[in-house]
């Protein structure tokens, strides 16, 4: 059994939470994560001492409220940003340290983004959109990678379809397509479904549990409870900090459960 723990302020730590999940080996390991943005006159601590590990194969669920640091946590697992002060190891490196070319790499090689808006290329095909994926993160065989990521998440006969002639299940589909054609194993979605209706909100998360399932290590950030309801493990955001940190109340809901 691994550790994996969240908590408080390096002053107060008797105030951490402590959750398990039994997976081994930590991928994603952050400690005395600070944050700040010093924007005008009163400085935002976006994120405030968060101390967060995440265990390989996780299906993991990061939940609050609008403006309480989730994207701002993404981006530093993610690489586009760096913390104030503390560090960010995700597979083996130090995010925190790493020059400007080590980030560059490990966000080719290691992590895969989905937003919200999709963020695909609209004069691209659905194909086209998920080879320039794999094509980024470096791999030859770009074409059978697009072919496969858009089979797996059942877009096979949609490859020649532009994004604008795709529903918004459709595309976001293709997006999280392209983030499997890169073979990066970790899969950082923030807030996934929200341009979606429930119906292909739900199958959106399907979809990324089955990549949890298959060995990847996903991380959806929401606002939506129900959604964290699916999720192995809930870390709670409060104003950038932790506030609790578990599996939801009566092991995982199955998502045809969901109502929102
Ligand atoms: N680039 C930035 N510059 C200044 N303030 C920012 C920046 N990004 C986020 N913030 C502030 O940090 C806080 C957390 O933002 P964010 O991580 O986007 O929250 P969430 O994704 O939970 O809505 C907010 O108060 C936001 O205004
Ligand atoms: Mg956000």
């Amino acid at each position: 059994m691994l550790d994996s723990r969240a908590g408080g302020r390096a002053g107060g730590r008797e105030d951490r939470v402590d959750a398990s999940v039994g997976h081994e080996g930590t991928r994603i390991d952050l400690d005395g994560v600070v944050k700040r943005y010093d924007v005008g006159e009163v400085p935002v601590l976006a994120l405030d001492d968060v101390d967060l590990h995440v265990d390989d194969r996780a299906f993991v669920v990061i939940l609050g409220p609008s403006g309480c640091g989730k994207t701002t946590l993404l981006n530093m697992i993610g690489a586009l940003d760096v913390p104030t002060s503390g560090s960010v190891r995700v597979d083996g490196v130090d995010l925190s340290r790493a020059s400007q070319a080590e980030r560059a790499a490990f966000r080719r090689r290691s992590v895969s983004f989905v937003f919200q808006s999709f963020n695909l290329f609209p004069a691209l095909t659905a194909f086209e959109n998920v080879q320039f994926g794999a094509a980024a993160a470096e791999r030859s065989d770009a074409k059978d990678r697009a072919g496969d990521a858009l089979e797996r998440v059942g877009l096979g006969s949609r490859l020649q379809h532009f994004p604008n002639q795709l529903s918004g299940g459709e595309q976001q589909r293709v997006a999280i397509a392209r983030a499997l054609a890169t073979g990066n194993d970790i899969i950082l979605a923030d807030e996934p479904t929200g341009e979606l209706d429930f119906r292909t909100g739900v199958q959106i998360l399907e979809v990324l549990r089955e990549q949890a399932e298959a060995g990847m290590t996903v991380l959806i950030v929401t606002h939506n409870r129900q959604i964290s309801r699916v999720a192995d493990r809930v870390i709670e955001l409060s104003s950038g900090r932790i506030v609790s940190a578990g599996g939801p109340d009566g092991g995982p809901a199955a998502i045809s459960e969901l109502q929102w």
